[in-house]
């Protein structure tokens, strides 16, 4: 493993990009700034290496971006409405940082964090172990919150990441990774060809806020229907009031898995580079976003990434899951330990 330095954050503190290779050559790079997953370098059909996911050149871009690209999303992913949480009859206040709602663990979530970071071998595969501790209060959270990540890259081409946090108060933790995949190449434009399978046969419907009204809806003969590997932008367009909402795909699938070991959530074919991802997780839930707001933005190696240039499949608890009681709970209970499993794994077809 490489460690190599990635510049200072604002208050003068090193960070550092760190690279894991395994034994087929293939490599992933990750900084400890917001854990972020700085490159994925995997071999096409041909055997040629490319990188899949979406980044940019430097810290300051990092820092600068507003599309969470590659970064560890904590200390919850996705909605809350009105930025506020009511647990054991105590109503907590998040940070807003979309309109009245908070998002991704608000203005200054897990993803803008300078993470502890250690190399670690294992049998499997070269492994960063990364820490961060979530103050009391921070963006609002109750408890101080201990987190890691740890990302082990495999010789079979996994990316495996195991969070695990404890905390001090009871909380709420909800821990994910944000990558943009192209499977193409990250600076291979549009990503509506790609092939995808969602193991899930419901999802929940969102409304003009992106989130979810606390119904569960069956995806059979609507556009949400993945059940079979199907083109991303085969029905992308439709006259569908959930795709308007989201101006695209931006919805949470309900997966069936008993939650002990990862099992596998999602597939995306590429048949282009004959790329292939796999997802595996122990989460009840999957975000597949279709990239819908990205606009023109530079990234790395001078690539322009548009819009849909580049989906993220972010396993979690359900969007707004303090909201709807019917929906698997992210609370953590003081001194418990939270842990969760998502497997990236990737190879190729002919
Ligand atoms: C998530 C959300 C999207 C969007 C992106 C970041 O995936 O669900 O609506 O906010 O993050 O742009």
């Amino acid at each position: 493993m490489e460690r190599m330095p990635f510049g200072k954050t604002a208050d003068g503190k090193e960070v550092s990009r760190f690279k894991l290779t395994n034994a087929a050559g293939a490599y992933v790079q990750i900084i400890n700034y917001g854990g972020i997953i700085t490159a994925i370098n995997l071999p096409d059909r041909e055997g040629r290496l490319g990188d899949v996911v979406l980044g940019y050149d430097s810290l300051e871009e990092y820092v600068q971006d507003r599309n969470y690209f590659g970064a560890i999303i904590g200390r919850t992913a996705n909605r809350t409405e009105n930025a506020c949480f009511e647990l054991e009859g105590v109503e907590y206040k998040l940070g807003k940082n979309e309109g009245n709602n908070h998002l991704h663990g608000g203005v200054a979530g897990f993803n803008k964090a300078l993470w502890d970071a250690e190399m670690v071998g294992s049998k499997d595969g070269e492994s960063l172990l990364l820490s961060y501790l979530g103050k009391d209060g921070e963006e609002g959270y109750p408890g101080n919150l201990q987190a890691r990540v740890r990302y082990t890259f495999t010789d079979k081409n996994e990316l495996v990441m195991e969070y695990g946090a404890i905390s001090d108060r009871d909380t709420v933790v909800n821990l994910t990774n944000h990558s943009y995949f192209n499977l193409s190449g990250h600076q291979s434009g549009s990503v509506l060809g790609h092939k995808l399978m969602i193991c899930g046969d419901r999802f929940t419907p969102i409304d003009s806020a992106l989130i979810p009204s606390g119904e569960i809806r069956s995806v059979a003969g609507t556009p949400m229907d993945f059940m079979e590997l199907t083109a991303i932008g085969a029905r992308i367009g439709w006259d569908d009031g959930q795709l308007l909402h989201a101006g695209g795909y931006d919805h949470n699938w309900i997966l069936g898995n008993g939650g002990k070991v990862p099992e596998k959530a999602a597939e995306v074919v590429d048949e282009t580079s004959g790329r292939v991802l796999e997802v595996f997780t122990t989460k009840p839930g999957i975000q597949f976003y279709s990239g819908n707001f990205l606009d023109s933005v530079l990234g790395k190696e001078g690539a322009l990434y548009g819009k849909r240039s580049g989906f993220c499949l972010e396993t979690q608890y359900f969007p707004n899951s303090m909201k709807h009681k019917h929906f698997p709970s992210p609370v953590l209970k003081a001194g418990e330990e939270y842990r969760s499993t998502t497997i990236y794994r990737f190879s190729v077809v002919a």
